[in-house]
C-alpha cells in the first residue's frame, strides 16, 4: 500500500486542540471603543480567522455570540474535517471551515469585508511569502472599522527561544519522522539541563528554558522549538511591515505580564518621557522586560483616536484582581491594594477610586456596566457621609483605564451568556460538555477559561445539563447514574444511590459550576 505523501508538517502532527480568549471579539472590540471607533456589535459581526487548525476557537467564540457568522480558513485538511465534524455535533451552522491556503485568499473577498479577523500562532511560524499574504489579507479583507489580531515572536526576548530551538534542531538534524524527533530533542534537553555543573549565564538561560519546553505538549513543541520556520521580530519592525499595507497599531490584546512590571525606580523615571509616544514605550519595555511574544491588533490607518475613559461607559467590566486585606473606611488614607495574577498591583487611593474597584469586587465574576459601578460607588460614599462629585467620577474612570491595561480589569462590548443564578432547566457550555465526552481534563467555560472539573459525579452532571432535566429530573438521572457506577464497583468515593442529600448536593455543584461560569444565561441555547 502506498499512502499520498503528506502536504504540511501540520497534517503529519496535527496542532492540539485550543481557544484563546484573547483573541475573542468582544474583547477586540474593547480596545476599539477605548480609542473611540465605531466598531462592529460582536453579536452581528462577521469574523475570519486564519490558520483556524480545527476551528475550535471559533467555536467557542459562536458559543458566546451565535448570532455572528465566522469563517476559519487553513491549509491542513485533516484539521479542517476534524473542525467540520466539531461543528457538526454541536450544530454550529454560522462556522464555516474552509482548507485553504493563506496565499490564495478566493472567494474570502467576496465574504468580506470582516469586522474582526485573527491569526493567532501563524506569522512567525511560516515563510516570508505566507507572512506577506498574511498583512496582505488584512489589508484586503479587513472592514474599515476593523480589529485584526497578529500573535508573533518578539525580540529580544525570544533570543533565548531560539538558542534552546538552535539545539534541538541541530541534534535531530537527521531525523525524520515526529514521533522520533520529539523524542530525541526532549532527551537532549534533558542531558544539557543535568550535564553541567557550571552555574552561569548560559546554563541558567537554557535550563529556563527546559523548563518552559517541558510544560508544551509534544506537538506544540513539534511545531513549536521544532519548526523549521521561526521569525522572531522586534515589536517595532512588525508595526513597520503592517504600516506598508496602511495598517497601525492600536494596542496589545492581552499583556502576558503587567506593564512595568518589572521596573525598577530607574527604570520608570527613564521611560517616563516616552509616556506620550506610546510605540516607543512599548518598544522600550520589551527591551528592559524581554518580551518574548506578542499579541497585537491592529487596525486601518486613521481609524482609532486617542484613548478616551469616556468610552468606558460603553463597555462592561469585571475585576480580575483579588483585594488584599479588608479594607478601612473610604477616606482613610491608607489606599487599597489589588493584587492581579503575577505581580501587577493596583493602588486605589481617592475614596471613589476605592469605592469604584470595592463596587467591582463586591460582584466576583459579573460584569457590570459603568453607570451601574458607579452607583453602587455613590451609595457606599453617602454610607460615609462622603459626598461624590464629577471630577472625581472622571478620575476614577481614569483609574480604571489604568487598571485595564494590565488586564487587572476585564473589558467587553456585550455581557457574555452565562449566569451565576442556575435556572430552572440549566444548559452547560456546549464545548465544556463536548470536552467532557472526550475524557478532557479542563472543560472550556463561558468565561473563557479551561477549568478542571473534579470528580465522576460532577463531570457526568455536566453532561446532564443539556436544558431538558429541571432538579426532580437531574436527581433522578443523579441516582440511576450512581446506582450504575455502584453495581459496576466503580463507586468508591461516591453517594449512595439513595442518598437523602443528594438534591442539596446537586443545588451545591449548581451553584459551584455556575460560579465557574459553566452555566449559560439562556436555558433555550441547547446547542
Ligand atoms: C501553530 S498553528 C496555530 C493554530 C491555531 N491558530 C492556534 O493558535 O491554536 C499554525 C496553523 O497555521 C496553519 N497554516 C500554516 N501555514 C498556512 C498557510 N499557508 N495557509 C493556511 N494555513 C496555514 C497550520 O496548518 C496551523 O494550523
Amino acid at each position: 500500500m502506498t499512502d499520498a505523501p503528506p502536504t504540511h508538517d501540520y497534517d503529519r502532527v496535527s496542532y492540539p486542540t485550543m481557544a484563546h480568549p484573547q483573541t475573542f471579539v468582544d474583547g477586540l472590540a474593547a480596545k476599539g471603543v477605548l480609542r473611540g471607533m465605531a466598531v462592529a456589535d460582536p453579536s452581528r459581526a462577521r469574523v475570519l480567522e486564519l490558520g483556524c487548525g480545527d476551528g475550535f476557537n471559533l467555536a467557542a467564540m459562536a458559543v458566546l455570540h451565535p448570532g455572528a457568522t465566522y469563517v476559519g480558513i487553513d491549509y491542513a485538511a485533516d484539521a479542517v474535517a476534524r473542525g467540520r465534524a466539531l461543528l457538526g455535533e454541536l450544530g454550529l451552522g454560522q462556522v464555516q471551515l474552509e482548507a485553504r491556503d493563506i496565499r490564495n485568499l478566493g472567494r474570502l473577498v467576496e465574504l468580506g469585508p470582516f469586522d474582526y479577523i485573527v491569526a493567532h500562532g501563524v506569522f512567525s511560524w511560516v515563510p516570508p511569502d505566507v507572512r506577506q499574504a498574511l498583512l496582505t489579507a488584512l489589508a484586503r479583507l479587513l472592514a474599515p472599522q476593523g480589529v485584526a489580531f497578529v500573535s508573533y515572536l518578539a525580540l529580544p526576548g525570544a533570543y533565548q527561544r531560539e538558542a534552546a530551538r538552535t539545539l534541538v534542531r541541530f541534534h535531530t538534524r537527521a531525523t525524520a519522522d515526529p514521533g522520533e524527533k520529539i523524542q530525541q530533542a526532549r532527551a537532549l534537553l534533558d542531558l544539557v539541563a543535568r550535564g553541567s555543573t557550571a552555574d552561569n549565564v548560559y546554563t541558567r538561560m537554557i535550563a529556563g528554558e527546559l523548563e518552559l519546553i517541558r510544560s508544551h505538549t509534544d506537538e506544540a513543541f513539534f511545531h513549536d522549538e521544532l519548526s523549521d520556520v521561526s521569525y522572531p521580530l522586534l515589536f517595532t519592525e512588525f508595526l513597520e511591515q503592517a504600516d506598508r499595507h496602511e495598517l497601525e497599531f492600536l494596542s496589545e490584546a492581552e499583556y502576558v505580564m503587567p506593564v512595568g512590571q518589572y521596573l525598577s525606580p530607574v527604570g520608570l523615571e527613564a521611560l517616563r518621557p516616552l509616556q506620550q509616544n506610546r510605540i516607543l514605550l512599548e518598544q522600550y519595555l520589551d527591551f528592559i522586560e524581554g518580551r518574548r511574544f506578542r499579541q497585537t491588533l491592529l487596525v486601518r490607518r486613521g481609524a482609532p483616536g486617542p484613548t478616551d475613559a469616556a468610552h468606558l461607559a460603553r463597555l462592561r467590566l469585571n475585576l480580575r484582581a483579588r483585594p488584599v486585606g479588608p479594607g478601612g473606611p473610604l477616606a482613610d488614607p491608607q489606599p487599597d491594594t489589588y493584587q492581579g495574577a503575577g505581580r501587577g498591583q493596583a493602588l486605589a487611593r481617592s475614596p471613589v477610586d476605592k469605592a469604584v474597584m470595592r463596587a467591582l469586587a463586591a460582584q466576583p465574576g459579573r460584569a457590570q456596566g459603568l453607570p451601574e459601578i458607579l452607583a453602587a460607588a455613590r451609595a457606599a460614599l453617602a454610607a460615609e457621609g462622603i459626598t461624590p462629585d464629577p471630577q472625581g467620577e472622571a478620575a476614577a474612570g481614569e483609574f480604571l483605564c489604568r487598571a485595564y491595561l494590565p488586564g487587572l480589569i476585564e473589558a467587553r462590548l456585550g455581557a457574555l451568556p452565562f449566569t451565576l443564578d442556575p435556572p430552572a432547566r440549566p444548559v452547560a457550555h456546549p464545548l465544556a460538555r463536548y470536552l467532557e465526552r472526550r475524557g478532557a481534563a479542563s472543560l472550556f467555560t463561558y468565561g473563557g477559561r479551561f477549568v478542571e472539573v473534579e470528580g465522576a459525579l460532577g463531570r457526568h452532571l455536566l453532561q446532564l445539563l443539556d436544558g431538558t432535566r429541571d432538579r426532580a429530573a437531574l436527581v433522578a438521572a443523579l441516582r440511576a447514574f450512581l446506582a450504575e457506577q455502584h453495581q459496576a464497583g466503580a463507586g468508591a468515593g461516591l453517594p449512595a444511590a439513595d442518598d437523602p442529600d443528594l438534591p442539596a448536593q446537586l443545588e451545591r455543584s449548581l451553584a459551584g459550576l455556575a460560579a465557574m461560569t459553566f452555566i449559560a444565561a439562556d436555558p433555550q441555547s441547547k446547542a
